[in-house]
């Protein structure tokens, strides 16, 4: 009986300690890799050290007067601790904690140092599109976030239909976003490497698979990758991806998809212009690979439910061409 109670304070015990050791990782406010988040994250360590000294404090308070010492002090002491610690300590302690929290927590509407990316929320993907200084017409892609290092870069926040909520937890706080509605956070990444965002508002069926790559770049690499997305669409390098990109255009995909270069302009779904080079595939949902692509497009309403892009149920050897052509789209 006192074994099996002790196992269980253990349990207890260990609890927040093993949610924490759920924190690490591409997507954790506990990892930080950029400058506000770094704030937030101590922000959240300070707060939780000074939990923990009050919580001790109190119970240490308590175990003592009710256990070590029981009914050593008068009604005149017992009103003291009350005032001093039930009244004075928490204002001053809670004071404090509020004027520096509030002087540590980022301005999410921090001008940038020039480049301007616009996503909107779309029910469940993210169209994006990257504005450099200057620039009259954008570079549309889609489901990943790049980034310069060291820059603070503007994120411009809308959305289509339902609200979302744009995070990418080892940069940045959370910012909502609203149809019709512009909302703005800027995030300065401070290490190279690739995160995950994710969507933080609850927007339909496949919200949960709302994601996307966040990949921080070295200045130079990121001005060479934006100048290669801002490209067309390569042609097809093979025999098989010729006549995948047959696939693609006897099946309609180009209604509903932009592939820049060809007679592919669709608005609907996301841009695929270099759908090949992404980290993911259906944002965030899976890798892209041939197989990856092959299941995606047979089964997309089983692994993004409610989705608009309709299961197609190609033959196997023009699923299989289909699949190497946009895994080419570089
Ligand atoms: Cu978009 Cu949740």
């Amino acid at each position: 009986m006192a074994r099996s109670r002790r196992c269980g304070q253990v349990l207890v015990l260990s609890v927040p300690f093993l949610a924490l050791a759920g924190c690490g990782g591409e997507q954790s406010s506990l990892n930080p890799a950029g400058r506000d988040a770094l704030s937030i994250s101590t922000l959240f360590w300070v707060m939780l050290a000074g939990g923990v000294v009050l919580w001790l404090l109190v119970n240490g308070a308590f175990y003592y007067i009710s256990r070590v010492r029981p009914g050593a002090f008068d009604q005149r002491y017992a009103r003291h601790v009350l005032i001093g610690g039930g009244i004075v300590l928490p204002v001053v302690v809670l004071s404090a904690l509020l004027v520096w929290g509030l002087s540590i927590l980022p301005d999410p509407r921090r001008p940038g140092d020039g480049l301007v990316i616009r996503v909107t929320g779309e029910q469940w993907w993210w169209r994006v599109e990257y504005w450099p200084e200057g620039a009259d017409t954008p570079v549309v892609t889609a489901n990943e976030i790049r980034l310069p290092v060291g820059q603070r870069t503007e994120l411009h926040l809308t959305s289509d239909k339902v609200i979302h909520s744009f995070w990418i937890p080892a940069l940045g706080g959370k910012m909502d976003m609203f149809p019709g509605r512009e909302t703005m956070i800027s995030l300065a990444p401070e290490k190279v490497g690739t995160y995950r965002g994710q969507c933080a508002e609850f927007c339909g069926a496949s919200h949960a698979w709302m994601a996307f790559a966040a990949v921080v770049m070295e200045e130079e690499a990121f001005d060479l990758w934006l100048a290669d997305e801002a490209a067309d669409a390569r042609p097809p390098a093979s025999d098989a991806a010729m006549r995948g990109e047959q696939v693609f255009f006897s099946e309609g995909c180009g209604a509903c998809h932009t592939v820049r270069g060809t007679e592919a302009v669709g608005l609907v779904g996301p841009d695929l212009t270099h759908v090949g080079s992404r980290q993911t595939l259906g944002a965030g949902r899976m890798r892209v690979t041939l197989e990856d692509l092959s299941a995606w497009i047979t089964h997309t309403d089983v692994l993004k439910p409610e989705v608009k892009m309709p299961s197609y149920d190609l033959a196997p050897e023009h699923l299989s061409d289909l699949a190497v052509y946009l895994k080419g789209l570089k």
